[in-house]
């Protein structure tokens, strides 16, 4: 057996058809189109395979992304498409694989690795733990927004470059080219619904589906609050049936007037994330506590321990996964009354839970 190891060139189809047969089987595209940026040549260094006698027996993919937020600039290394053929299964095969993502993840900087599955336990046996924050609201009612003079459209041809201009205004966004986005607007079962000024300038748009994944979720949405609400409202309208949007926690304007609507409101995390550089991503908090006037926030790994909290009102955690909690979320540090000081908890509310977030087009 060889690997892991990166697929050459030549070998980028037969992966390809790997994938094709194990992960979609009933679809008439590759996996590629609906993983435009993971599966191009320039990620190849990121693929991993183990082969046998040149035949692919296991992969996943790793994919870096720049994630900026107000506070922190955050680089993580997306996981996907993990498989092992089924003769070869339960030999330990996507374990080796993935660690040795989590290495290329951590040699090229990342602060963290996160992936998306339901393989909770699988994914738990190599470190990873549910964290971070999702919101999602299910529209169960057709609703009215002030007059307005927006006109909408189902049409998925839509300038990228409009899409990217209000895509470039989110507080928390991944670093996308322009071409990026032209590719995830031609993933297979998109469906692109916008709203038009008079002007002819794009005022809002929210994206459903994506490939196999994500019919009946808004996975990406921009604009401002008020174009949005009308541009769901007539979404609603349009599909005759309840559907529903994915926000990240951060977007309380927006979830406000979404609770004043029928919905049903659920709480949810980001993905299953670990941490890859403690230490870089320790220094990138304690920057931002700076900037904020916080020069006394510990944030320290001990050989088995880490350490937190505002000058001597500090809290010891001894596993890695609740610090992931209690970083990205959804451990409420209030709520668990581990610090002496209100003090201490106002200061790290300052920059704590962390803004974090990744849009629906840059899981993989
Ligand atoms: C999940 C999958 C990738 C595991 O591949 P694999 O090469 O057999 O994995 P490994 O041999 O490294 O690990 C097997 C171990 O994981 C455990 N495991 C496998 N599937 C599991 C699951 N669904 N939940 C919990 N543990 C699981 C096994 O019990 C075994 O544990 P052990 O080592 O203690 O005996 C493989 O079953 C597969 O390709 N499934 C179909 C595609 C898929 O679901 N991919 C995940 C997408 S997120």
């Amino acid at each position: 057996m060889e690997g892991p190891r990166s697929p050459s060139e030549t070998e980028f189809t037969q992966v390809l058809n790997f994938l094709d047969k194990k992960l979609r089987s009933e679809s008439t595209w590759s996996i590629s189109a609906e993983y435009p940026t993971a599966f191009t040549a320039s990620n190849l260094h990121n693929m991993r395979i183990i082969s046998d006698d040149e035949k692919v027996l296991s992969h996943a993919v790793m994919k870096p992304l720049i994630i900026k937020s107000p506070h922190v600039i955050f680089k993580a290394g997306a996981i996907g498409s993990v498989v092992t053929d089924d003769d070869h299964r339960g030999q330990g095969l996507s374990t080796q694989i993935i660690q040795d993502c989590l290495k290329l993840a951590k040699e090229q900087s990342c602060d963290i690795a996160i992936l998306w599955t339901d393989l909770f336990d699988f994914y738990r046996r190599i470190g990873f733990e549910l964290a971070g924050s999702e919101i999602s609201f299910v529209i169960e009612d057709k609703f009215e927004v002030a007059p307005n003079q927006l006109r909408f459209s189902i049409d998925s041809r839509v300038s990228p470059d409009a899409i990217h201009r209000l895509y470039s205004n989110h507080s928390v966004n991944s670093v996308r080219t322009l071409d990026e986005t032209r590719k995830f607007l031609s993933i297979p079962l998109t469906k692109v619904y916008t709203a038009w000024e008079p002007n002819g300038q794009l005022a809002a748009y929210a994206i459903e589906g994506k490939g196999i994944d994500l019919d009946g979720y808004i996975h990406e949405w921009g604009g401002s609050v008020s174009k949005l609400m009308a541009l769901f409202s007539f979404i609603r309208n349009h599909k005759q049936n309840p559907y529903v949007i994915i926000c990240p926690n951060h977007a309380q304007n927006l979830i406000e007037e979404l609770k004043k609507q029928t919905v049903t409101m659920n709480q949810g995390f980001l993905g299953m994330i670990k941490l890859v550089n403690f230490d870089q991503l320790a220094a990138k908090i304690k920057r931002a506590f700076r900037a904020e006037g916080i020069s006394d926030f510990v944030l320290e790994k001990h050989p088995d321990c880490f350490v937190f909290g505002v000058g001597q009102d500090l809290y010891t955690l001894t596993k890695e996964t609740d610090m992931v909690r209690m970083l990205f979320g959804p451990i409420n540090f209030r709520s668990l009354g581990i610090f002496e000081k209100e003090e201490t908890l106002q200061k790290m509310e300052k920059i704590l839970p962390l803004d974090f977030w990744i849009w629906g087009w840059d899981s993989i």
